[in-house]
């Protein structure tokens, strides 16, 4: 079911940004947004393109409150045969739906989601960087919207797409990373809000990822919840290694995200033969690893960093150099296949690139 969509065209478009090489992250934003609301006795209505701008907000609105919010990121990419692609984002708009279960918050349909992401990708289509690293970032948002102040599931709701032009998240690129395995603070606990994908959730990790930050760490590697003794993942990617041969990251617990460039990384893993295992992994067995040589590489995953090798990891006092501080050979595929894929450059086996239009 597709939502109906009126386009209000800015009257005065941005000058694009002149050096693709100085994109950064999430800093430039493109001429127009999308926003719909919601109420419980009308449904979604009044889906609208319109110039981006602020967003008038009632200074008892449930998000500002209660942090009734949730969030998507995925990308819209130049292929090399000159059309603007994404890259799986039905499994984003399903994440979205999963998360607004999990925080009372109204979901949509699925097509109608695809048919918003498509109808403002195309508009924006000339803000789709051209420079190899670079793609228009979305980021889709809802947010509860009640204009009272009781603790209840709302009754109103926004949900709101914004594209900025990105280049590399980290600094680093596709150079290794420093992170910090952050042992006083927890991000979630299974039973909580880890797996969705929630505003909330970030502003919990703020404090342990300045203090990483400070000691000149890019992320904190948080560990579960209660224990405090398995790897769960990074502030803003999923976490894998390469021991003794094999791929090993964290199961899908319910604390961390469901990440869906894990999920094709693994899917890569395997077609190249590799034995991969989700499952607990604790600390203890990661260094015990590195002490015997075993650890041979370990990376993260995820849309923003694409897949980023970890060079360092700190813990309790102690830094420990994984791969010499180097790309490992594992990282540097997954990398060059999933990019590949994205950009158009590599056969699509698993038909992972959805087309929104020509270039
Ligand atoms: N984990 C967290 C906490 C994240 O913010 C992200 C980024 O979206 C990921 C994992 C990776 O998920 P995905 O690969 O779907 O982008
Ligand atoms: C993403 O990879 O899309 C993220 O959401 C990471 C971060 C910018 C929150």
């Amino acid at each position: 079911m597709k939502y109906e969509i009126s386009i209000t065209k800015t009257a005065n478009p941005k000058a694009r940004p002149a050096d693709e090489s100085k994109l950064g992250f999430g800093r430039i934003f493109t001429d127009h947004m999308f926003m719909m609301d919601y109420a419980t006795d009308k449904g979604w209505y009044n889906g609208r393109i319109v110039p981006f701008g602020p967003i008038a907000i009632h200074p008892a609105s449930t998000v500002l409150h209660y942090g009734a919010e949730i969030f998507e990121g995925m990308k819209a990419y130049r292929a090399a045969d000159g059309t603007i692609r994404m890259f799986r984002p039905l499994e984003n708009v399903k994440r979205l739906n999963q998360s607004a279960e999990r925080l009372c918050l109204p979901q949509l349909d699925e097509e109608g989601c695809l048919d918003i992401l498509n109808t403002l990708v195309e508009l924006e289509k000339d803000w789709v960087p051209h420079n190899d690293g670079t793609s228009l970032y979305i980021r889709p948002f809802l947010f509860g919207n009640d204009p009272h102040l009781g603790v209840h599931a709302v009754k109103e709701a926004t949900f709101v797409v914004i594209c900025s032009p990105v280049g590399a998240y980290y600094a680093e690129g596709i150079n290794p990373v420093k992170i910090a395995i952050e042992s006083q603070d927890v991000r979630a606990v299974r039973g909580g809000t880890g797996y969705a994908k929630c505003g909330g959730n970030y502003a919990a990790s703020l404090r342990a990822g300045q203090r990483a930050e400070e000691q000149g760490y890019t992320q904190v590697l948080w560990l579960d919840g209660v224990e405090r003794k398995y790897i769960e993942e990074v502030g803003a990617m999923n976490v894998m290694f390469k021991i003794g041969g094999k791929i090993v990251t964290p199961a899908l617990s319910g604390s961390i995200l469901p990440g869906i460039t894990r999920k094709s990384c693994l899917e890569l893993l395997k077609d190249w033969g590799y034995t991969v295992e989700e499952r607990q992994i604790s600390v203890d067995e990661l260094f015990e690893a590195a002490a015997n040589g075993s650890l041979e590489e370990a990376w993260g995953t995820g849309t923003a960093a694409v897949v980023s090798p970890i060079g360092q990891l700190f813990y309790n006092g102690n830094a420990y150099t994984l791969c010499g501080g180097k790309i490992g050979e594992v990282a540097q595929k997954l990398y060059d296949n999933l990019t590949g894929i994205q950009w158009g450059k590599i056969d699509d086996a698993h038909g992972w690139s959805y087309t929104v239009c020509n270039g």
